[in-house]
């Protein structure tokens, strides 16, 4: 972290031609979470959302449905603002385009930069494009008509217009992006933007005259038809929201530390605000971070396909931090992301059930059965330093990723702490120590357990706050600025406490509990589960199946001959497994952490003797073999006593 004692942290604001979806879910909970994680490390923090209003689209959208721009601006920007505030969004201010502080805060930039000389006036001839509210040279287009960014027509404008002199800031922009590798994250999307300056800039139209849905232009330069580009509008929010030109009140939070934004509006953040700001004497922000884009199921979303990933819906099926972990934790940073409820409910299931929500349940389950619930973290230190030391590193690890926008190596390196604890347990087996009378490494034990679980739920926190805030109760700490200081930055553990039993946090979802999407044409006639159906489902372990589907499985034993190592792989062995037919089937299985192969060889398994042949680390797998995983680890699944191989199972 830098030594400047604030952070302000700012999402896009977002259209109101369209309700909220999955993309804007994204980016805000993404700033949520950096957010809280400032505030958690003593950062003064202002965290800025809200919504973008103006513009011929939204001039458009509104007239389309017999609306008011006004009418229908407050409208559709109500409904962001409750969806945040239901989804416990921590911002500071949600700003709108049409709040009057911003207008007279766009207008004082307008004329500061008019004053500088940077802004002339002259005809603006070229192109379009209404949906993306963007002007475009005939060089960029399509068939010389259409919109290189979204497809659509765009239409010819010949109008009068202001210009802003980006071609002046050309140099200052590249020496910018030069002496600042971080500016821009991840930092291939720099190279791409540098590459752009590169090629040239043209001036800016910053002006529009042929509708009148915008920011006025100042009184003083007389020419009361022309309205603010939507862009240098929207783009002001960042400072006006700070009482750029008004009261100024916040303006100490300025530069922002980090802008986020998706990666389709990277240009006009790392090319035109940066400009703007040189323009009006400002500082730069420290970071802009440009994530990826989301689909469905593989597909891109759209409303026509009806595809669009509604994200209230996905948070009441599934909560929300599940919701949050799963975004966060599922796309590298800046890459594109794939929602599937499948993925969704491997990631509950998995990382949250198995290793997290497991952990806290052995904690209770051990510590209720030895101690009467008491967790004592005297003798942690004595027994468990090495593991205390493993824990310690890996957390000393994380807040330079979060900064980094690695967001999803940060929880990935946060559930190494975890892991840690559920070897722990293996390896020193509370049960024994019980039953060999020390007393004292088992409640050691359990007092390393907690403090790993506590130490977890604090960083884990800013992305899961709800649930980390109920694991800190059953563990009798509250997470803030203190504890995150005592546990995080000085290492140290929970005091003495009785630990509350709390309900499972992650009940095993086993069904999709949404209706899948699918685009119109062929929507399917399945009904979706209904929630108690789910339910009740889920609490039969297992969705029903009749005999004749199951016996179309093939099960048999079979006897591995030979086992070798997939060289780089860790996870993988390439088996050699008799089945009873003329050849041993090869399979490529991933249970090299659980098994080493030298001692397998011999050993009998479980074969899935019918699967589809499949290409792992390009070799090719012919069945599988049958296993069962917990926070425990893995075992193979085997015939009692041996019996011959490609004995059928069944
Ligand atoms: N109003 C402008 C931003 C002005 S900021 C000064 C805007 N609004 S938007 O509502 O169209 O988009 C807002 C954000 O949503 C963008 O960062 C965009 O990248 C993001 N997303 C829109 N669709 C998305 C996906 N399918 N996936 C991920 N993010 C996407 O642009």
């Amino acid at each position: 972290m830098s030594c400047h004692k604030k952070a302000y942290i700012t999402t896009p604001i977002y259209y109101v031609n369209d309700i909220a979806h999955i993309g804007h879910a994204y980016t805000t909970i993404i700033a949520d979470t950096l957010a809280r994680y400032s505030r958690m490390s003593g950062l003064e923090t202002f965290f800025l959302t809200g919504t973008d209003e103006h513009g011929q689209k939204i001039e458009e959208s509104a007239k389309a449905r017999g609306k008011t721009a006004q009418a229908y601006a407050d409208e559709i920007s109500a409904t962001f603002k409750t969806l945040w505030d239901d989804f416990d969004i921590s911002y500071d201010k949600f700003i709108r385009t049409t709040d009057e502080a911003h207008k007279k805060g766009a207008q004082k930039a307008f004329t500061t930069m008019h004053a500088k000389g940077d802004v002339y006036k002259d005809v603006y001839k070229g192109h379009y494009c209404i949906s993306c509210e963007t002007f475009f040279p005939v060089t960029q287009l399509v068939d010389d008509e259409f919109c290189p960014e979204c497809g659509k027509s765009t239409t010819i404008v010949e109008e009068e217009s202001y210009f802003f002199k980006l071609s002046k800031y050309q140099d200052r922009l590249l020496a910018w992006y030069e002496k600042n590798p971080d500016c821009i994250l991840p930092r291939n999307k720099r190279n791409e933007v540098i590459r752009f300056v590169e090629g040239g800039l043209q001036d800016l139209s910053i002006t529009r005259t042929s509708f009148d849905w915008g920011v006025k232009i100042p009184e003083n330069l007389n020419d009361p038809k022309h309205v603010m580009y939507v862009w240098l509008d929207a783009l002001t929010n960042y400072i006006t929201a700070l009482g750029y030109g008004e009261d100024e009140k916040d303006m100490d939070f300025w530069p922002a530390r980090v802008h986020l934004i998706g990666k389709d509006i990277l240009r006009f953040h790392a090319i035109y605000w940066p400009a703007f700001l040189m323009s009006l004497d400002l500082p730069l922000p420290k970071h802009i971070a440009a994530h990826g884009w989301w689909t469905r199921d593989g597909e891109k979303m759209s409303k026509s396909k009806g595809n669009v990933v509604n994200p209230r819906e996905v948070a009441d099926a599934y909560g929300l931090d599940n919701f949050r972990y799963f975004m966060l934790r599922e796309v590298p940073f800046g890459g594109d992301g794939d929602f599937s409820q499948k993925a969704l409910i491997d990631r509950i299931n998995s990382d949250l059930g198995n290793d997290l929500g497991n952990l806290l349940n052995r904690l209770i389950g051990m510590s209720g059965k030895y101690f009467e619930g008491r967790v004592d973290s005297e003798l942690v230190s004595r027994y468990y330093q090495k593991e205390l030391d493993e824990v310690n590193a890996s957390l000393a690890k994380l807040e330079p990723m979060l900064f980094e926008m690695q967001i999803h190596k940060y929880l990935e390196e946060l559930w190494r702490p975890l892991t840690v604890a559920n070897k722990s347990i293996d390896q020193y087996q509370p049960w024994r120590l019980m039953k060999e009378g020390r007393e004292e490494e088992a409640m050691a034990l359990n007092g390393l357990i907690a403090a790993i679980l506590a130490k977890v739920s604090v960083m884990l926190h800013p992305v899961m706050p709800d649930v980390c805030s109920k694991i800190a109760t059953a563990l009798g700490f509250v997470i803030d600025n203190s504890s995150w200081n005592h546990l995080i930055q000085e290492h140290g553990l929970l005091e003495h406490f009785t630990i509350e039993k709390i309900p499972p946090l992650f009940p095993r979802i086993e069904v999709p509990l949404l209706e899948q999407a699918i685009p119109n044409d062929t929507q399917s006639k399945a009904p979706k589960p209904t929630q108690k159906e789910a339910t009740t489902q889920k609490s039969e372990g297992i969705a029903m199946i009749g005999i004749d589907q199951f016996f179309q499985t093939s099960l048999k034993v079979g006897t591995i001959v030979d086992a070798q190592e997939v060289p780089k792989s860790k996870k993988l062995l390439l088996l050699q497994v008799d089945i009873g037919e003329e050849n041993p089937r090869q399979v490529v299985a991933g249970i090299k952490e659980w098994y080493s192969a030298t001692d397998l060889v011999g050993t009998q398994a479980c074969v899935v003797a019918n699967l589809k042949p499949a290409k792992l680390m390009g070799l090719k797998s012919e069945g599988m073999l049958l296993a069962a995983k917990d926070s425990n680890g893995l075992s193979l699944i085997r015939p009692e006593t041996p019996k011959t191989a490609g004995t059928p199972i069944g």
